[in-house]
């Protein structure tokens, strides 16, 4: 039995051993996932008694993001671009590190929710984690533009900067304010701020919706958030939270780990919550 875990504080909430149980099950992979609390400044010494143990990987959970990004010794593009690490993997003296979040997000957009990023005006809003993380999975989609937008312009702006450094592709991104939107309306909006966790709602314009367009909360498991809400009432259909994100980003730490791709329908399915 290989052994795995998720590492954070706190980290009752998580429902990560649900997850990679339920992939493990499924695949028939013989492993062991469980919950580690690390007391906060003792994050390198809980992983290195979770490793001396024989432990073989762990995803990262707040506040620990940081702290792993230190931790490592190969840090993959994807970790570096985010500034923050969710899933490691330990090989003898080496701790190889990813940030799966960005591509869970893109993959669940267009494979589970089947909404094509290509060629669509895309709109961001938050120049945090979040954004950092789910840029560069974005770009490499080809929409026709990605704006980023936020309450401090200066964080928007030196993301969007970043980004057009580090893309493959020529997609023109712009970091802006909420008071520069104007009137443009876009075909995918994402909430990548933390304001959802506060019951808080961006100021942002109804009319940055366009018709047919989807409402992504990045943010899982907290109902109809005041950002859907404002989607909803602006007469949005296509509403969706973070639950995908959150299963594909496992799906890809477990293939990362173990070789085989879960499918993650049924983890979906049983960790939806209704959006009312
Ligand atoms: P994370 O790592 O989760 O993205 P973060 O780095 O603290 O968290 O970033 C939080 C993001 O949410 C920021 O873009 C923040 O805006 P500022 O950069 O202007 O602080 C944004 N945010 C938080 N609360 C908000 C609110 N009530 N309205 C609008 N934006 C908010």
């Amino acid at each position: 039995t290989d052994r795995y875990a998720v590492i954070g504080n706190p980290i009752e909430q998580s429902k990560s051993p649900l997850i990679h149980t339920a992939f493990a099950q499924v695949t028939g992979q013989d492993i062991e996932y469980t919950k580690v609390l690390s007391p906060l400044g003792a994050f390198a010494q809980t992983v290195d008694a979770f490793r001396a143990a024989g432990g073989r990987g762990m995803n990262v959970t707040a506040p620990f993001k940081l702290d792993a990004f230190a931790y490592a010794t190969d840090l993959a593009p994807s970790a570096q671009m985010a500034g923050a690490v969710n899933a490691m993997k330990f090989e003898g003296g080496k701790v190889y590190a990813e940030n799966f979040d960005g591509v869970g997000l893109v993959r669940d957009v267009v494979h589970n929710l089947g909404c094509p990023l290509q060629g669509r005006r895309v709109l961001i809003l938050g120049a945090g984690g979040a954004t950092r993380g789910a840029l560069l999975p974005m770009l490499a989609q080809g929409p026709a533009e990605v704006v980023i937008v936020n309450r401090t312009v200066a964080k928007a702006q030196e993301l969007a900067a970043l980004a057009r450094k580090h893309q493959s592709a020529s997609v023109p991104v712009r970091g802006v304010g909420y008071a520069d939107l104007g009137a443009q309306s876009f075909d995918v909006v994402f909430n990548a701020t933390s304001a959802s966790l506060s019951a808080e709602l961006p100021p942002l314009s109804a009319s940055a919706f366009a018709p047919g367009c989807l409402a992504y909360e990045l943010a899982y498991g907290k109902g109809l958030t005041p950002f859907l809400k404002l989607a909803q009432q602006a007469g949005v259909t296509r509403l969706a939270d973070g639950v995908g994100m959150l299963a594909e980003q496992a799906a890809e730490a477990f293939e990362w780990w173990r070789g085989v791709r879960p499918d993650t329908a049924a983890v979906i399915d049983k960790l939806t919550v209704p959006l009312v």
